[in-house]
């Protein structure tokens, strides 16, 4: 949406030094800056700051990238909007290259505008929608609420359609923002005497509805929602977080509940750091941003099968993005909703603050399904939570878990260790040190790091690498992920440091990059990047001798002879080649 040229122009006319020292204090320390790291908690700055490279560096938190990075920590914003801070503050107009896509958009947000206030119309002036307020008002939800929230009714057929084509919009336009479906009749509402929440964007723009009945018709479904559409896509939406953003930063703690209702009752009655993820498990996308408000989440969904079922799914997904979760319980055919309801605001908080840690929830619903005192039950239980455990990048939770579940299971940690470690092994996990290694674990070593550095700063040394280094021979499996990911992109990135780390999009890698980069015990010399290559041979031939003289160890052992002859040429012939290496 924003030429890259433009991202990378606005990038060098402002300075890094400069930029950040309007946020946090800068302190010289020879040729870069050093300051307190604003991003994690410490008391002895080893935030640097490098005006050659025009990156910053987190040594302690391992935070690191250019401007745009900076401001996209620090003030919580997208990428585009840093970058439209960015273009304010240089007083340049981004000049966004707009896809036929987005050409449309800025009708459809007045499309879904203009409904949304038609809808609230009719729920409020129309004769027909009065047993609708009457019904929402049982269900606690008062003109206070209906100002707030926009909600409306869609009264008979057809009637949207006809409001809207005379206020001028295209039967095209309304079709692609999902107010009305095309059906062989013609086109039809797609709301039709339902009473409509609109679903907001971040920004408080509507963006599309989702529809519940008010009287029960049999085969009707209760929701119905906007279908996927430009401006709408239910993966990406998490219904409140407009309303619910500054609490959710006031609070650093976001409550997630399952139904429109859930959410805005308890919001109207004081719990307002809420959002609703719509009645599915939660997505990638709806995590993400979360993430950006927030690193704690306090899942409450119902407490039914199908409700513990879809905790259990999140929960992972929500372990593996590094977010500490809580779960909270509220009695049997209780839901936020009805529990706020009867039971009051304060009812409810006292359960969010009585919520169980992830792993506590986790082991009683297992405990439920499995007897906790047969093998078989350990069995399946530590197999189901050494699974939600291998997803956590700290060594010490893992730890401190592992603790828990050896007392819970009476089972010794070294064999939950073990068990851990082999689901680990299977392919498509990550590995993952034990951690009685924790202290000793093997630093990533700096040949590894010399060759990423050289490869991502030098194009000549790009290819010579390329040519003798493969992925198997790094050890640390982040140098190994960062070597994959730049074999298949070094094409496209930018040497430049900031620009480069501006487009890298998996942020482990360019966490790892800017700290490679930062690192001054690696210099840009020739010699190093030979040594490093000699290192990264003799370390591959030695991998290769040692599988060999288990082979002929093999070989010996069977007696075969034939196969051990051919072994021990290969042998000499390896030995010959490396010389003594
Ligand atoms: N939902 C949906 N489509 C459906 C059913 C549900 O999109 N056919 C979503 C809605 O966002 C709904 C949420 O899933 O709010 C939870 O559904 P459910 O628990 O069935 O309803 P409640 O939220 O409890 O709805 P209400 O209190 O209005 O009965
Ligand atoms: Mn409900």
């Amino acid at each position: 949406m924003i030429p890259q040229g433009f991202i990378n122009e606005i990038q060098t006319r402002t300075d890094i030094v400069e930029l950040i020292s309007a946020y946090i204090p800068l302190k010289r320390s020879g040729r870069n800056f050093k300051a307190i790291c604003p991003f994690h908690g410490e008391k002895t700055p080893s935030f640097m700051v490098s005006p050659q490279k025009q990156i910053f560096h987190c040594f302690g938190c391992g935070e690191g990238g250019g401007i745009i990075q900076f401001l996209m920590m620090h003030e919580k914003v997208s990428f585009v909007e840093a970058v439209e801070i960015l273009a304010k503050r240089q007083g340049l107009n981004i000049p966004y290259e707009r896809s036929d896509k987005d050409k449309i958009k800025p009708r459809l947000y007045e499309a879904v505008s203009e409904a949304m206030q038609f809808f609230q119309n009719c729920l409020l002036k129309e004769e027909a929608a009065k047993p609708v307020l009457k019904y929402l008002k049982e269900r606690g939800i008062a003109e206070k609420t209906i100002a707030q929230f926009h909600i409306g009714y869609a009264c008979t057929s057809n009637l949207l359609l006809g409001h809207m084509r005379k206020k001028g919009f295209s039967l095209q336009a309304l079709e692609k923002a999902s107010l009305v479906i095309s059906q062989r009749s013609g086109f039809k509402d797609l709301f039709r005497e339902r009473i409509v929440f609109p679903i907001f964007d971040i920004r408080s723009r509507p963006i599309g509805f989702g529809g519940r009945i008010w009287k029960n018709i049999s085969g009707v479904p209760k929701y119905i929602n906007s279908l996927e559409n430009p401006l709408y896509s239910k993966r990406n939406q998490l219904f409140g977080l407009n309303f619910a953003k500054d609490d959710i930063i006031k609070n650093d703690a976001v409550i997630v509940v399952e139904g429109y209702l859930d959410m805005i009752i308890p919001f109207m009655r004081g719990t307002r750091n809420i959002v609703a993820s719509s009645g599915t498990a939660l997505t990638v996308e709806q995590i993400k941003y979360i993430r950006r408000y927030t690193s704690n989440v306090i899942l409450v969904f119902d407490s039914d099968k199908a409700g513990e079922m879809a905790t259990m799914r999140t929960l992972d997904l929500l372990l593996e993005n590094e977010l500490k979760i809580k779960v909270a319980k509220l009695p049997l055919g209780f839901d936020p909703d009805s529990f706020v309801r009867k039971k009051g605001n304060e009812a409810f908080s006292k359960a969010l603050s009585e919520a169980q840690d992830f792993f506590d929830y986790k082991m009683g619903v297992l405990k439920k399904i499995y007897d906790v005192e047969s093998i078989e039950g350990k069995t399946k239980i530590a197999k189901e939570l050494l699974g939600s455990l291998q997803k956590l990048k700290s060594e010490i939770e893992k730890h401190e878990y592992i603790k828990k579940l050896s007392q819970a299971l009476k089972v010794k940690e070294e064999i939950l260790i073990a068990e851990l470690r082999k689901i680990n092994s299977t392919p498509g996990t990550r590995n993952w040190q034990p951690p009685q290694q924790l202290g000793k674990r093997e630093p990533l070593s700096l040949t590894e790091k010399t060759l990423l550095k050289f490869m991502v700063s030098n194009q000549g040394a790009r290819a010579l690498i390329k040519k003798n280094v493969k992925e198997e021979d790094f050890i640390s499996d982040l140098a190994r992920k960062t070597f994959s990911y730049l074999s298949l992109n070094i094409e496209r990135l930018s040497n430049r440091p900031q620009e480069l780390l501006t487009m890298i999009e998996d942020k482990e890698i360019s966490r790892f990059i800017s700290s490679v980069l930062m690192d001054d015990n690696i210099p840009l010399e020739k010699e190093f990047l030979k040594g490093a290559l000699l290192k990264m041979r003799q370390r591959r031939i030695k991998v290769f001798k040692n599988r060999l003289k288990e082979e002929i160890r093999q070989a010996e052992q069977i007696g075969d002879r034939q196969k051990l002859k051919v072994l021990i040429s290969e042998y000499g012939k390896i030995k010959s080649e490396a010389g003594n290496g």
